[in-house]
C-alpha cells in the first residue's frame, strides 16, 4: 500500500451508522422536539416496512462516485505531493474529471475558496476486493482504524503550501482533532462508524448544524465498539438500516449523515438530500456477487433442506420464491456479543437519538434502537466474512460450529487470500491475546474476543448438526 492510501484508510469520514428515523417529509420540516427514548424504543420482532422515496439508479451511482458529500479533506496539492501515482487497480469506471484519476475511495471537488479538496467517500468502508475483483457495496473487512487520525492529518499538514491550502487543511484538521479520541478501534478490520457519528453530533447544534469546537453535549465513551460493515445489497430486502434496526423510516435520509464530518449549516444538507434518494436507488439495485469457485451441487441440494429446517424462520428463503422475515431477535435469544445493542438501549446513548429527533435529519417518527440484532439476509454471505455484527468469527466453518471459533486470531494479509473451503479470509488462530503482545504493531493485528464488544459467543443454531450436515449446509450457503 502506498503511504497516502494507508493514510486515507485511517482517516475517518462521517458516516451514517447512527440513530433516529425519519418519514417522508422534507428534511426542512423537522419539528425540533425531543423524543422520549423509552416511548420510542424500537421493539424486537418484525420490522415494519416504511415508504421510500423514488430515485434514479444510474444518477445514484454517478453521485456516489463523484459528488462532494464529504466537503472537507486534504488539499489536492498536498495529496499529490504525498502520492504522485495511483495504482491502476484502484480506479473504477463512471468517474469524471479528476475523480477518474483518483483511487475509488477518494473524491475531489473545488471548495468555495477555490481550493481543490480530496476527501474520503462512502467506498472507504463500503467496497473491497475478493479474488482480484473490486465489489462495490461489499463491506471493507481490512480497513485500519487503530491509529490516531489527528497524528496522520498533522503529518499531511507538512505537505500543504500557501494560505488557501492551509485554511482548507485547518478546517479538516479541526474536525478530525475533535473526533480522534472516539474512533480508534483495538484491532484492524473492524469499523468505528457509530461512535464516530455520535462524536460529531456532540459538536453540532442539532437545529442549525453550526459547528462548535467545544462539545455541546457529552461525547460518547472513547472506545468505539467494533462493527463489521454489512453489504449494501442486503438493503433491497431490509426494512431498516443497521444491526439494531435504528434506521427505520426514510433510508435515503440517513445517508445525509455521511456528510457530518465537514457540515456547517443546513444548506449543504439540502444539496446532498437532492441526490440521496438516487444513491439509495443504486444501493438497492445491487445484487450479491456469485461464488467464483466450484460448488458441489448434490451436496448443496442436501444443505438446502437443512437450511429450510434450521435457518429459514429467521433468515428467509432463497431461490425461486424468496421470503425475508425482517425480524430483530433479542440479544438474550441470539446470544451474540451484547455490548452494541445494550449500550444503545440502556439510556446511555439517548442524547444522540434525541439529537437526531431535534435535527433536520429527524422528525416525529424518530426512534431509538431495538435491544437486539436483525437476522440479516444471507444473499452473497460467502463474501461477507468475518461474520456477526462485530466481525468476531473469521469463517463460515467456524460460525456453523462454535467449537471451531478461535479466541484470538489474525488475518493473513501479505497477500490476503480468500479460502473457498471455509468461506473466509485466510487467518491463523493464536495462543495469546492483545494483553500478552508487547509490540503495538503486532497487537493491533490480533482480534481478541475477550475484549469488550469483541466477543464471539452465541448463534449456536447449527452446533447440534453432525459434520456431514454442516458440510452440506456450508455448500448450500455458497449458492446464495
Ligand atoms: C467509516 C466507514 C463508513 C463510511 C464512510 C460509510 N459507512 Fe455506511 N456503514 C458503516 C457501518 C459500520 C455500517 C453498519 C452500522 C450498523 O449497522 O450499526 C454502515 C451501514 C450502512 C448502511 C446500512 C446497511 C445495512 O444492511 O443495514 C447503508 C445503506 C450505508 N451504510 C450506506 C452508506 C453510504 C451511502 C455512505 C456514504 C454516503 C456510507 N454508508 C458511508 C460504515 C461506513
Ligand atoms: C432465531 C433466529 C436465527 C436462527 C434460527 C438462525 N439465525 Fe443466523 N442470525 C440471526 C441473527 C439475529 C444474526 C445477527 C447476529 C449478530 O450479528 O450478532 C444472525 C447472523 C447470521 C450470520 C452472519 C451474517 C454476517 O454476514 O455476519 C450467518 C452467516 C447466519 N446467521 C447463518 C445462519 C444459519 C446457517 C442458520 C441455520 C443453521 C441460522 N443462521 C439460524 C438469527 C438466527
Amino acid at each position: 500500500m502506498t503511504r497516502m492510501s494507508t493514510l486515507f484508510s485511517l482517516i475517518v469520514v462521517a458516516v451514517l451508522a447512527f440513530a433516529g428515523a425519519v418519514w417522508q417529509v422534507s428534511w426542512r420540516e423537522a419539528p425540533n422536539t425531543a423524543i422520549d427514548a423509552d416511548q420510542y424504543r424500537s421493539p424486537t420482532g418484525p420490522v415494519p416496512a416504511a415508504p421510500q422515496r423514488d430515485g434514479a439508479r444510474d444518477a445514484g451511482r454517478h453521485a456516489l462516485l463523484n459528488a462532494p458529500y464529504v466537503s472537507c479533506g486534504i488539499p489536492y496539492g498536498a495529496y499529490l505531493r504525498l502520492n504522485p501515482q495511483t495504482e491502476p487497480d484502484a480506479l473504477v469506471t463512471g468517474r469524471e474529471g479528476r475523480n477518474a484519476e483518483l483511487p475509488f475511495a477518494l473524491t475531489s471537488h473545488v471548495n468555495e475558496d477555490g481550493v481543490e479538496i480530496v476527501s474520503n467517500n462512502c467506498l472507504t468502508c463500503h467496497a473491497d476486493r475478493i479474488n482480484g475483483e473490486l465489489i462495490l457495496g461489499l463491506g471493507n473487512a481490512f480497513g485500519d482504524f487503530t491509529q490516531d487520525p489527528s497524528r496522520l492529518v498533522l503529518q499531511a499538514g507538512n505537505y500543504v503550501q500557501g494560505k488557501a491550502e492551509t485554511k482548507a487543511w485547518q478546517h479538516w484538521a479541526d474536525r478530525i482533532d475533535s473526533i480522534a479520541p472516539y474512533v480508534q478501534t483495538k484491532t484492524v478490520g473492524v469499523n468505528p462508524a457509530p461512535n464516530l457519528t455520535w462524536a460529531l453530533m456532540a459538536h453540532l447544534d442539532p437545529e442549525t448544524l453550526a459547528w462548535s469546537q467545544i462539545p455541546l453535549i457529552d461525547p460518547p465513551p472513547v472506545d468505539p465498539l467494533p462493527i463489521s460493515v454489512p453489504p449494501w445489497w442486503g438493503m433491497s430486502k431490509k426494512n431498516a438500516m443497521f444491526y439494531t434496526t435504528v434506521g427505520r423510516g426514510d433510508h435515503a435520509r440517513f445517508m445525509l449523515l455521511a456528510s457530518m464530518l465537514c457540515i456547517d449549516g443546513t444548506k449543504e444538507v439540502a444539496e446532498i438530500d437532492s441526490y440521496a434518494a438516487d444513491i439509495r436507488a443504486y444501493i438497492v439495485s445491487l445484487e450479491a456477487p456469485e461464488f467464483p469457485f466450484a460448488i458441489d451441487t448434490g451436496l448443496a441440494a442436501e444443505g438446502e433442506g437443512i437450511f429450510v429446517r434450521e435457518c429459514s424462520a429467521c433468515h428467509g428463503s432463497y431461490g425461486e420464491e424468496e421470503t425475508f422475515p425482517n425480524r430483530v431477535y433479542p440479544v438474550d435469544e441470539v446470544g451474540t456479543d451484547a455490548a452494541y445493542a445494550s449500550d444503545a438501549t440502556d439510556g446511555s446513548r439517548d442524547r444522540f437519538f434525541d439529537w437526531v429527533a431535534r435535527s433536520p435529519y429527524g422528525d416525529i417518527h424518530s426512534t431509538a434502537p431495538a435491544p437486539g440484532y436483525i437476522a440479516p439476509p444471507l444473499d452473497g454471505v460467502w463474501a461477507t466474512a468475518p461474520y456477526l455484527h462485530n466481525g468476531s468469527v473469521p469463517s463460515m466453518a467456524a460460525l456453523l460450529f462454535s467449537d471451531l471459533r478461535p479466541k484470538y486470531w489474525r488475518h493473513q494479509t501479505d497477500p490476503r487470500r480468500y479460502d473457498p473451503d471455509i468461506l473466509g479470509w485466510e487467518h491463523e488462530a493464536l495462543n495469546l491475546g492483545q494483553g500478552a503482545e508487547k509490540d503495538p504493531e503486532a497487537r493491533r493485528q490480533i482480534y481478541d474476543t475477550t475484549l469488550r464488544g469483541y466477543g464471539n459467543a452465541g448463534h449456536t443454531y447449527s452446533d447440534a448438526l453432525n459434520d456431514q450436515a454442516r458440510a452440506a449446509l456450508l455448500e448450500y450457503l455458497k449458492t446464495l
